[in-house]
């Protein structure tokens, strides 16, 4: 009796000490950048005469710039050569840019940056793993670019999620078996890359959605270390 006992405290305490690193995704889980991405996608595509609507830009969400456009274009049975989706995924990074040049601490999302400095407090590493390549500019506007030790964005990958090479590059970074580290993720593309990679994943949104994850949280608000003894 007393020995199980302890064999379900040894497996608690185990399972305690399992996660070592927190890998976070930015666009929908730190910060709601989905608008200015939407903005700038909408003022091209009427630009160029294409529908564009809120439901398609759901499909770009964790998706990179350039496979972000082709949506775009395929929606519309629209065809362009290399060389103008090169020039047109341009013109709507200008733009993103000029919006997103002006974020500010207080549009991180509710939670999120507790959540990362109450890991950080806990000994439990911190990543940044996003496809975009405008991740440093954002987390310094909001002040969070102090807060991960690694941070991998689209500059350092050359595969978009749903492949696991921007987590597995984190962990890799923070020195942490991809068993020992888990993902929040927005995005269907990267629940499925954090499950390619053999990490947990939590996903923040819609159950619905994200069913793949171990779990599904409506935001990093709900999050606290002790759900990670869950994973
Ligand atoms: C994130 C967003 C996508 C965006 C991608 C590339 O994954 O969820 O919507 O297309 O980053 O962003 P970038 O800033 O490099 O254009
Ligand atoms: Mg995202």
């Amino acid at each position: 009796m007393q020995a199980g006992c302890d064999d379900n405290f040894y497996f608690r305490s185990h399972n305690m000490s399992n996660i070592k690193a927190c890998i976070f995704d930015l666009d929908g889980v730190i910060v709601d950048t989905a608008i200015y991405h939407y903005q700038a996608w909408k003022r091209l595509a009427n630009q160029l005469g294409l529908n564009f609507t809120e439901h398609d830009n759901e499909l770009l969400k964790g998706v990179s710039r350039t496979r972000s456009l082709e949506i775009i274009l395929e929606l519309n049975g629209v065809v362009k050569t290399e060389a103008e989706k090169t020039e047109l995924a341009s013109q709507k990074n200008t733009w993103y840019v000029e919006m997103i040049s002006k974020m500010q601490p207080d549009e991180i999302l509710p939670g999120a940056k507790e959540f990362v400095l109450a890991c950080r407090a806990a000994g439990i590493k911190t990543a940044l793993g996003s496809a975009s390549k405008n991740s440093m500019m954002i987390l310094e506007k909001i002040g969070m670019d102090k807060l991960f030790d690694a941070i991998i964005d689209g500059n350092k990958v050359s595969k978009a999620k749903p492949d696991p090479e921007v987590f597995l590059k984190g962990a890799a970074e923070l020195g942490i078996a991809p068993e020992n580290c888990v993902v929040f993720e927005d995005a269907i593309a990267g629940v499925e890359a954090a499950i390619a990679g053999g990490m947990k994943v939590v996903g923040i949104g819609s159950p619905e959605v994200l069913g793949k994850a171990n779990f599904v949280l409506s935001g990093l608000s709900e999050m606290s270390l002790a759900k990670l003894d869950e994973l």
